[in-house]
């Protein structure tokens, strides 16, 4: 296979997966490792960040060698170098931004420092099986869903402005919440998903959260106490809510059903916010990406909803949904064709940081 220059190497730490990745200067994925920890965290139920960073350390010899061994590549043979600079946990972040650092200024390469959110905007346009990946247009409304993020964004040229963001919780961080209460191991928000699958949400049909100042910003925090109030009633009318122990083909339908009322007006949510943007100024392309977006409601929806509206749907294959270095390595390279380049000493980790 012949291989486009510059070839980029990728990091991504910023929460609990091990990431590396390697693409080419057609943004063709040569290959890209994601190591994940869930078994170190499982037994706390959620992430504990002094571990991820710990694993992150441990991780890192066995990831990066198993990445560029699959792209049939030597270090020496990399042209740049990103990692991600944050949002996220400092201490797992300041793990890969270090290396990558480390790498770059040991081999006097090119290096980035990538905002996480710009490699999950930009990961609708990569494509999987060794393709090129698309060319993003000039103008793009940009919807990033995940744990840690609701947002949506308009990307003109070199421009990212942001339109609405969540004032409370992310809606992946909802589902785990919901997904926690009810026992399930975490990450809840893909067991919460599949649950919803075998219910009917008509039984519970729960609201829509809208800003009263006409903003398009979004709100979980409302979905989260009403649906956390339905679990308390059904386990007060004697439903066993404790799924943790229960056999997959028992579970109790009218969890299963409240489930997906819950998944029902979160997604509905999303499309309640596109749709006004819609009526406020045209959508001609749309990007889709973050964990959230392998939701098996959100997908269908979004597509009929495109559909209906002429808008091309950009959804990141699911391969590139969840966190990946892959994206990482894409938005550095659409950065490096921009002429733009960071200092490897200058670089600094933050776990809040504005795109
Ligand atoms: O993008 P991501 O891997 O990490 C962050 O940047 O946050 O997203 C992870 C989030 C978690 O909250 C996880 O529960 C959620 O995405 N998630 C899902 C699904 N798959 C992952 N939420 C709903 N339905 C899914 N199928
Ligand atoms: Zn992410």
């Amino acid at each position: 296979m012949s291989l486009t220059r510059p070839i980029a190497l990728g990091i991504e730490t910023s929460c609990d997966d091990t990431a590396c990745a390697v693409v080419d200067g057609d943004g063709c994925v040569l290959a890209s490792v994601v190591s994940s920890q869930l078994e170190a965290h499982r037994p706390f139920g959620g992430v504990v960040p002094e571990i991820a960073s710990r694993e992150h350390l441990e991780n890192w010899p066995a990831v990066s060698e198993t990445t560029l061994h699959e792209a049939g590549l030597e270090l020496g043979e990399v042209d740049i170098v990103a990692a991600t600079k944050g949002p996220g946990l400092i201490g797992s972040l300041l793990v890969g931004l270090s290396l990558g650092k480390a790498i770059a200024f040991a081999r006097g390469i090119r290096f980035h420092a990538i905002h996480h959110l710009e490699g999950h905007l930009f990961s609708p346009f990569l494509r999987v099986a060794g393709e090129k990946a698309d060319r993003p247009p000039e103008e793009f409304i940009g919807l990033v869903v995940s744990g840690g993020h609701t947002s949506l964004f308009r990307v003109k040229g070199d421009e990212t402005t942001t339109l609405a963001e969540t004032r409370d919780d992310a809606m992946g961080e909802v589902f785990d919440k919901v997904g926690k209460r009810l026992g399930l191991p975490y990450p809840q928000g893909p067991l919460v998903d599949e649950l919803a699958e075998s219910g009917d949400g008509k039984g519970f049909p729960l609201s829509i959260a809208r800003c009263t100042d006409g903003s398009l910003d979004f709100s979980y925090s409302g979905l989260k106490s009403q649906t956390l109030v339905e679990i308390q009633k059904l386990r007060a009318a004697g439903v066993e809510t404790d799924l943790g122990e229960v056999d997959a083909n028992e579970m109790p339908g009218p969890v299963l059903d409240l489930l997906a009322g819950f998944r029902k007006a979160a997604v509905g949510q999303l499309v309640d916010r596109l749709e006004r943007l819609r009526r406020q100024q045209p959508i001609r392309h749309l990007a889709v990406s973050g964990g959230v977006a392998a939701n098996r409601l959100l997908r269908p929806t979004l597509e009929a909803w495109a559909r209906e509206s002429d808008v091309d749907l950009r959804l990141v294959s699911l391969q590139y949904a969840g966190d990946n270095a892959a994206m990482i390595a894409h938005a550095a390279l659409l950065r490096d064709k921009r002429g733009l380049v960071d200092d490897p000493l200058e670089a600094d980790a933050a776990s809040r940081i504005p795109l």
